[in-house]
């Protein structure tokens, strides 16, 4: 059975998923061209819509027979010797290989590849370390601009500039810990720093390190700073770090505290060897970071990424309704009204008060845009989700700040009345 034909009357079958003597037609010719596995689909919406249709079952008997029954093309392509024992007699022996190639034919992939790229090399499509690429840029990033500064003046700055450096004997290693309530940006700035360096930027989530290495830990993470060297000058961003430099009193288990006893050796480096690596982490729980971690030459430096303030969220506001209908959407009014909100609440918001609009439209019959009351009916449903983290960083502002490691956040806190 040609090909061009079965498409088409898959197509027709998409257009009319009710006509039952189209499908079990489809079915049909899928069976006969050897594509079970398609046509079990099809039989199956037909078994549904009609459980006792004989000709449907007929044909999921033979959809579900061996391939052998039928003289498919399919059958050519199979490997000629299969080491698996013959199944009993009477038993259908399935030809998984067969039906895995029949499926990848009829899935395309989902992106195309243009002819300049270069094919990826194997093994390394998948890996935890990525020399990344980002389109975010710092300019994505809504308010922060005190972040932003620390930046560019410790790094961004210094790098792009190597005669400064030079005059000023700048070295450009070294590390700064982003720490902040969850979903305000800290992994999203990274992006944006990577989007800043082009392809100069490693990163790693530190949760993936320990579930998938668990026994070589160390090695990999020796291989992702080594990574982080051969493409310096770089960023290494060490996402959750909390993970790895758990406080090593704390931890229970001895590989652990192996690995966060790498981690210190590696930001150490060998003389000269992490010139050029500067390394950027992320947490939400700095008070579980190994104080070892945030020593001179390691995370020395620390910026406190907090909620986003009114211009913020407004920024943060736009970027989440630039792709959804809107009409007449009062966006101070929403930024005055989301006061503690992180961005990923607001991020929530902006989802909720499309599925407002969306159940409306559905119950009417009247499709409509995205309004301003739709905002208003999700803001009565969704609260801030910063106060946990703020209830615990309280509490470390005020006792367990004796080195001033949490000044920013005792002044922050205490300027907006939370301490
Ligand atoms: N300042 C910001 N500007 C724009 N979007 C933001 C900002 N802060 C947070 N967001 C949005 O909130 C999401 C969650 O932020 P994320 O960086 O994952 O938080 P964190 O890493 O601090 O837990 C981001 O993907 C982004 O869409
Ligand atoms: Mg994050």
């Amino acid at each position: 059975m040609s090909a061009p034909l079965i498409e088409s009357m898959i197509a027709a079958v998409e257009a009319s998923p009710t006509d039952l003597p189209l499908r079990l037609h489809l079915a049909e010719l899928l069976v006969t061209a050897g594509r079970g596995p398609e046509a079990v689909t099809h039989l199956a919406v037909a078994l549904q819509q009609d459980p006792g249709h004989g000709d449907a079952r007929a044909l999921m008997a033979r959809a579900l027979a061996p391939a052998v029954a039928e003289s498919g093309p399919s059958l050519e392509a199979a490997p000629p010797a299969d080491p698996s024992p013959a199944p009993p007699p009477g038993q259908a022996r399935v030809d998984w290989r067969a039906y895995e190639e029949e499926l990848a034919e009829s899935v395309p992939p989902r992106f195309a590849r243009s002819g300049d790229e270069p094919d990826p090399v194997a093994g390394e499509e998948d890996r935890i370390v990525d020399v990344e690429t980002s389109a975010i840029r710092l300019a994505d990033v809504g308010g922060m601009a005190d972040v932003k500064k620390r930046l560019e003046l410790a790094f961004l700055g210094p790098l792009r500039n190597e005669k400064l450096r030079s005059l000023y004997g700048k070295s450009l290693r070294g590390g700064l810990l982003l720490y902040g309530p969850p979903g305000c940006g800290k992994t999203f700035l990274a992006k944006a720093v990577a989007g800043e360096m082009g392809a100069r930027f490693v990163t790693v989530s530190v949760v993936d390190v320990l579930n998938m290495w668990i026994g070589q830990s160390e090695q990999n993470l020796h291989q992702i700073f080594e990574t982080a060297r051969r493409n310096a000058p770089c960023v290494l961003f060490l996402d959750e770090v909390d993970a790895l430099g758990h406080k090593r009193s704390q931890l229970q288990s001895s590989a652990m505290r192996t690995l966060g006893n790498q981690l210190l050796a590696e930001m150490d480096g060998m003389e000269g060897t992490n010139e050029g690596v500067f390394v950027l982490a992320a947490t939400n729980a700095p008070w579980d970071v190994d104080a070892a971690l945030r020593r001179p030459g390691r995370l020395d430096r620390t910026v406190l990424v907090v909620p986003p303030d009114a211009d913020a969220r407004r920024a943060i506001l736009e970027v989440h309704l630039r792709d959804r209908p809107i009409a007449g959407i009062d966006l101070k009014r929403l930024a005055a009204a989301t006061d503690r909100f992180s961005g990923a609440d607001l991020a929530h918001l902006c989802e909720t008060a499309s599925e407002y609009a969306m159940h409306d439209s559905l119950v009417s019959g009247q499709v409509r845009m995205i309004e301003q009351r739709d905002f208003e009916a999700a803001l009565r449903e969704i609260q801030p989700s910063t106060g946990a983290w703020m209830t615990t960083a309280r509490n470390v502002a005020m006792f367990a700040n004796q080195d001033g490691a949490y000044n920013d956040l005792a002044k922050y806190l205490k300027k907006h009345k939370l301490m």
